[in-house]
């Protein structure tokens, strides 16, 4: 058995040296204890470090660079066994050139959920570090207590020294206390909580700014607690008002639904009394055999709410004889005034990629998975919002007959609501698409994103590289199509 002691639980120089010396030896993951200097152990025989052993003849261990980075990151977990693991993996990926692809392998898993440890550690000490002044020698200085659950806390001093360079802190953790004067960065043995001072008066400022910015009807007290969680609530300033806040959330919300603005644009009410008037006439039909009347059953539907407040239901358009179907997600804004399906900014798009590719849209259906605009108005906007999965459950009926009618050789799903709607269950776009899937009933399902995602993306550079590989999609559909 060998014994390596690391100088500390981030030694990773340390680790390093004394993994390579004995993975050249022939050493075996079993063979090898590994402690840290001064740390507390379970282990009934407390050993003095061993030599390391002699490397083998001609032995030799390579591994990918970026693979000694990640092994770097999770040195900082707190996991005791990490060492050993480590040295494991370190054999296994000098052997199995490949195996860090392996998504399936249980080392490989566990690697990554140490990394996401790590990072989501990270994210909590940038979010929940809390500074308090304290005067030193004359001069302010801020001190804060933090927690973090691994030994994170030297690793990320570098955040803080960019963050506040022009300030004279300190973070105290259990484990490091990070030291900043505005020119050199100390790293010194952990603190104790009483250590750090417990409150200051710019502390008041602060909790009535937060309160003022706390927003009731964005509220979600699951999300709120997932991403603060109540661990933290302990060295926060605003924590004592968050519970009152959330209690009072839900009147706060409907006192600012009721001021908020309630009617669309005034078009929009003329329309949409237009619409109902009309309608009256064609309720008589309960079922259909073509796609007018269907349309017109549609026109009626009450199904789910959101006939209430949207201008008109918008039903699919294209011939009844047509190869293929295009499913979006809902009607826009644009499509709810027109009535028709893609007619907006999305559908410009969609019409660009088509025509590019030689797909002549007057011989497709287009359609929706949802057929009645859903939005939340803004002033005198009317802002898109996803439809729930009832929502989509409820449509559903419509395009299910919709298919039934033209009984297509292909739909496309034109991303994430329409695969949801088509498939029957949730499914990733980006790792289905350019696929041809098929459901419980058999229907081929040709998987793309949706033209609107194209519109929302900031970067022009993606943007053009997003809308070549869409219009890509839509080649290959065409291409399928032919064959
Ligand atoms: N987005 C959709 O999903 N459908 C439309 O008709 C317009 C925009």
């Amino acid at each position: 058995m060998f014994t390596v002691e690391l100088a500390d639980q981030t030694d990773f120089d340390g680790w390093r040296h004394s993994a390579r010396a004995l993975a050249l030896a022939g050493i075996e993951p079993a063979q090898v204890r590994w402690t840290v200097k001064g740390a507390q152990s379970d282990d009934l025989f407390d050993a003095a470090a061993s030599a390391l052993p002699e490397p083998r003849d001609n032995a030799d261990l390579t591994v990918p660079r970026p693979f000694i980075e990640r092994l770097q990151t999770i040195m900082h977990h707190s996991d005791d066994d990490r060492f050993a693991f480590m040295y494991r993996l370190l054999l296994r990926v000098s052997q199995e050139a490949d195996l860090l692809k392996v998504l399936s392998d249980l080392d490989v898993q566990r690697l990554e959920r140490m990394e996401k440890a790590i990072r989501r550690d990270a994210h909590k000490m940038h979010a929940f570090v809390r500074f308090r002044k304290v005067a030193v020698g004359g001069k302010d200085r801020f001190v804060a207590w933090f927690e973090p659950d691994h030994y994170i806390a030297e690793r990320e001093a570098d955040f803080f020294v960019k963050r506040f360079a022009g300030m004279n802190w300190t973070i105290m953790t259990p484990w490091r206390t990070i030291d900043w004067d505005g020119e050199r960065l100390t790293i010194a043995p952990g603190a104790r909580k009483e250590d750090a001072p417990s409150a200051d008066a710019a502390e008041d400022l602060w909790r009535t700014y937060f309160s003022s910015i706390f927003n009731p009807a964005r509220l979600k007290v699951k999300a709120m607690q997932a991403e603060m969680p109540k661990k933290y609530w302990r060295n926060l300033p605003e924590a004592p008002l968050i519970p009152a806040l959330i209690a009072s959330a839900g009147r706060r919300a409907e006192n600012m639904v009721e001021s908020a603005p309630t009617s669309a644009a005034p078009h929009h009410s003329r329309i949409q009394q237009r619409y109902w008037e009309g309608r009256q006439t064609m309720t008589e039909i309960t079922d259909a055999s073509s796609l007018d009347d269907l349309r017109k059953m549609a026109d009626g539907c009450t199904r789910c709410p959101l006939y209430r407040d949207a201008t008109q239901t918008v039903f699919g358009e294209g011939p009844e004889n047509a190869e293929i179907i295009f499913v979006g997600e809902q009607p826009g804004d644009q499509e709810d005034l027109a009535g028709a399906p893609f007619v907006g900014p999305a559908g410009k798009v969609f019409d660009d990629t088509l025509a590019q590719v030689g797909i002549d849209r007057q011989r497709v259906y287009v359609t929706n998975a949802v057929k009645h605009f859903k939005f939340v108005p803004r002033g005198k906007r009317r802002l898109h919002q996803k439809p729930n999965g009832g929502e989509v459950q409820a449509c559903r009926w419509w395009l299910d007959r919709e298919i039934a009618l033209i009984k297509p050789k292909l739909v496309v799903a034109l991303g994430a609501t329409a695969l949801t709607a088509l498939y029957g269950k949730t499914l990733p776009v980006t790792k289905n698409r350019r696929q041809v899937l098929r459901n419980d009933a058999d229907l081929k399902i040709f998987v793309t994103v949706h033209p609107s995602f194209l519109l929302r993306i900031p970067d022009a550079e993606t943007a053009a590289r997003e809308r070549r590989l869409f219009a890509e999609d839509l080649a290959a559909l065409r291409d399928l199509m032919a064959a």
